[in-house]
């Protein structure tokens, strides 16, 4: 499904992304792991089309997709939640959900029948369809920008770092809803510092460290055999 290849992603002189090659394979939840600055959002923004390679290639199902647009990627499937968590404070849930659905908005009625089915899968959104986004707490908001970028239709969810800043009975609710759309067949690339609950989630897993990847390996393989605290520490 999703193929990255000797990627390198480069703010001016830093060299931010250093040979990175990954892969997730349909249906599978892949998180990558790694300490602040590592590179984990550079390289998944990369993915996104919002940043650009400066080496090596990414294929989405068979397709060389290395120099998309980020608008040319949604249309293909890929959507993203970045890490800013940005509702629109004064439109209510139900119109932040229709924004997420620019690109179908020729198709009326299938846009109003998956706002419906996010608002049934989701029901604290549910139950807020109505209240301006603004209201809702923190953890709400983020349940908000998942289920929106799910308004686009996607086969693989990027999701930067969902748990950032919440309190632990709310990250348990964040997990539970990526849970449910993965059980939906929906591919997911999570970037997470929740380690030990992202590796419950996710099939396999790649741990980044200074721009490269450090370790590879099934989700059960990491969590045996790396230190990943001396990973997060180190830096
Ligand atoms: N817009 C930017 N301009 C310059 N350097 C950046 C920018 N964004 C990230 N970096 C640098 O790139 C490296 C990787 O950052 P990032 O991808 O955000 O890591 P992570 O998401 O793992 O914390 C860090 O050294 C960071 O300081
Ligand atoms: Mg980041």
């Amino acid at each position: 499904m999703l193929e990255v290849k000797d990627l390198e992603v480069r703010y001016g002189a830093i060299r931010a992304v250093r040979g990175v090659s990954m892969k997730a394979e349909a249906g599978q939840l892949v998180a990558l792991l790694g300490a602040n600055g590592a590179g984990k959002s550079s390289t998944l923004m990369c993915v996104a089309g919002a940043l650009r390679a400066a080496a090596g290639s990414i294929r989405l199902m068979g397709e060389d997709v290395t120099s998309a647009r980020p608008e040319a990627m949604v249309r293909k499937g890929v959507a993203t939640v970045t890490e800013t968590r940005d509702v629109f404070p004064d439109l209510t849930v139900s119109e932040n959900l229709l924004l997420g659905s620019y690109v179908h908005r020729h198709d009326r009625a299938g846009v109003a029948a998956d706002r419906e089915r996010m608002l049934q899968l989701f029901p604290r959104l549910g139950e807020r369809a109505g209240q301006a986004a603004g209201t809702l707490s923190g953890g709400e908001q983020q349940m908000l920008v998942i289920a929106r970028a799910m308004m686009t239709r996607p086969k693989l969810l990027l999701l930067d770092e969902p748990s950032l800043g919440l309190a632990p009975a709310i990250v348990d609710q964040i997990f539970e809803m990526i849970r449910v759309l993965k059980s939906s067949g929906l591919t997911i690339v999570l970037v997470e510092q929740n380690v030990s609950k992202a590796l419950q989630l996710a099939d396999t897993a790649y741990v980044m460290r200074l721009g490269r990847i450090a370790a590879a390996g099934t989700a059960a393989e990491i969590a045996a055999t790396t230190d990943l605290g001396a990973l997060y520490l180190g830096g």
